[in-house]
């Protein structure tokens, strides 16, 4: 029976949209496929992400997972649409910049930091396109390497890079959002840099996505207790811990 959700991003990325799911559906079993040896997505090409991420698709599907949570705005943005095609009775849920909410909270001046393959994706052109309010300024920028510099764990590194990228909008910038699902994890970071931002995440709409399509589908799961939450690492195994331990925190 396809009993799993499986969830993958290029490494730790992940991480923040799974600790949301978990926290919405806490029975539901868990199959993390954390891609760490591909990092960094975000610098590849279509044919070569499109190639990654289909066969990470089909390892997912041999596992019996009964949804696929691409927990990565730079697989979304580039290769969603392709994979829907290839895989047509597949469920997916992908992440994008949340530039819906920004719209939604009326925001006037958002930076959307994401990855440079996410910045320059046609699905981003279309978000902004249909959300942006003619009263609000999208700053669309790139996070060039930020995504690998926090997989690495390089703090000094990550504030020089924010400040480079942010000082221009320091100040005046009421949001941020958050369109790579590294960046969460560094939210202490990026809040130094922009101070008066408020910090745009999409975990929680793709965890109630997720949701809603496993109503939908009614695959939900009605076990009692607590699922199970598997990881793999196609870097390192060593690294399952440290995942394991971001997750816990909090
Ligand atoms: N975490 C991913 C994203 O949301 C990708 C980061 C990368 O590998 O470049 O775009």
């Amino acid at each position: 029976m396809n009993q799993k959700i499986g969830v993958f991003d290029s490494g730790l990325g992940g991480l923040s949209i799974l600790k949301e799911l978990r926290k919405l559906l806490p029975n539901e079993d868990y199959l993390f496929y954390e891609d760490s040896i591909h990092n960094p997505y975000g610098e590849k090409t279509e044919e070569e992400l499109l190639e990654i991420t289909s066969n990470i698709v089909d390892y997912l599907l041999k596992e019996q997972c009964k949804i696929i949570v691409i927990a990565c705005n730079t697989a979304t943005t580039i290769c969603m649409k392709k994979l829907r095609k290839k895989y047509p009775n597949t469920i997916f849920v992908g992440t994008v910049p949340a530039i819906k909410v920004a719209h939604d909270n009326h925001f006037k001046k958002t930076i959307i930091l994401s990855t440079p393959n996410t910045m320059k994706s046609k699905r981003v052109d279309e978000l902004i396109h249909n959300y942006q309010d003619t009263d609000q300024e999208l700053i669309n920028i790139s996070g060039e390497n930020l995504a690998s510099l926090i997989e690495q764990d390089k703090e000094k590194e990550i504030d020089e890079l924010l400040d480079r990228l942010l000082k221009d909008y320091k100040e005046e910038a009421d949001s941020i959002i958050l369109g790579c699902t590294h960046y969460p994890l560094i939210k202490d970071q990026i809040q130094k840099a922009v101070p008066k931002a408020v910090l745009i995440d999409s975990s929680d709409g793709v965890s109630r996505e997720v949701k809603r399509q496993l109503e939908m589908h009614q695959l939900l799961n009605n076990k009692e207790k607590k699922g199970i939450l598997k990881i793999i690492n196609t870097k390192e195994e060593s690294l399952i811990k440290r995942s394991m331990e971001i997750l816990e925190k909090e």
